[in-house]
């Protein structure tokens, strides 16, 4: 069965990791077509810092900062609050940190974003990387439960684990990365999955990073992967 095309581009979300917000803004204005979303990762905020969310957000996408805060809940606090008035739609936590410290993520993001009379971010919790294939099967089970305990809106896992979370964690948002169309490259991406993989187990988030943006050519890459969730084949 086709899907719309504003269904399959409010499911996507552009992994802008580069340090250079002229180079960022290029594959932004270029690939609007096909994502919702800017994800903000360590490299551009750590060269740009909240410039590079302000900018990119103002070329109308959704903004998730993916910073993974993971230290102790004092300072998750203090650093959520700034982050919370930044306008950012999404912002990130690691689940490793424990339900103490997600708590004061989630309650950092809300004071920050009420200072600013902005919404507040939903607070996503980062289960089990991507990268790491040697996680036991308890994590996550465990790591939904605390960010459940906590009030984060969401959680960051592949698309092998979708199912056990939407299980888990029915009202959570599900946003999946490592996502790889057939044939890619993976990099690091040990449980990487294919896009319709992803959409077929439930995201309501895919990030795509480096099977666009390290494409020769990014526009292509995108419409290729956009044609083919459209469609429904992998
Ligand atoms: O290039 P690729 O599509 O692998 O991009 C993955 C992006 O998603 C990176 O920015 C990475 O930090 C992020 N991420 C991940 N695995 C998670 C959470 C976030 O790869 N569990």
């Amino acid at each position: 069965m086709q899907r719309s095309f504003e269904e399959v581009r409010s499911k996507l979300a552009l992994a802008l990791d580069v340090d250079d917000l002229v180079v960022a803004t290029r594959l932004a204005r270029q690939l609007g077509t096909y994502f919702s979303t800017i994800k903000v990762g360590l490299e551009l905020f750590c060269a740009t810092g909240p410039e590079s969310v302000g900018a990119l957000s103002n070329l109308g996408y959704d903004l998730f900062l993916d910073v993974k805060l993971h230290d102790i809940p004092t300072t998750v606090q203090k650093a959520s609050k700034v982050l919370g008035g930044l306008g950012a739609r999404y912002i990130t936590l690691h689940a490793f940190g424990g339900v103490e410290m997600l708590r004061a993520g989630v309650e950092g993001l809300s004071e920050g974003a009420a200072e600013a009379g902005a919404t507040p971010p939903t607070a996503l919790a980062v289960t089990i990387l991507t990268s790491d294939g040697g996680a036991p099967e308890h994590i996550l089970p465990a790591r939904l439960d605390l960010a459940l305990r906590a009030g984060c809106g969401g959680y960051v896992c592949a698309a092998s684990d979708l199912v056990v979370a939407k299980r888990l964690a029915p009202d959570l948002f599900g946003v999946v990365a490592g996502i790889r169309p057939v044939g890619a490259e993976r990099h690091d991406q040990t449980r990487a999955a294919t896009p319709q993989e992803a959409y077929d187990n439930g995201a309501d988030l895919m990030v795509i990073g480096r099977a666009v943006t390290g494409a020769a050519d990014p526009v292509a890459a995108a419409e290729a992967i956009f044609t083919s969730l459209v469609i429904g084949n992998s």
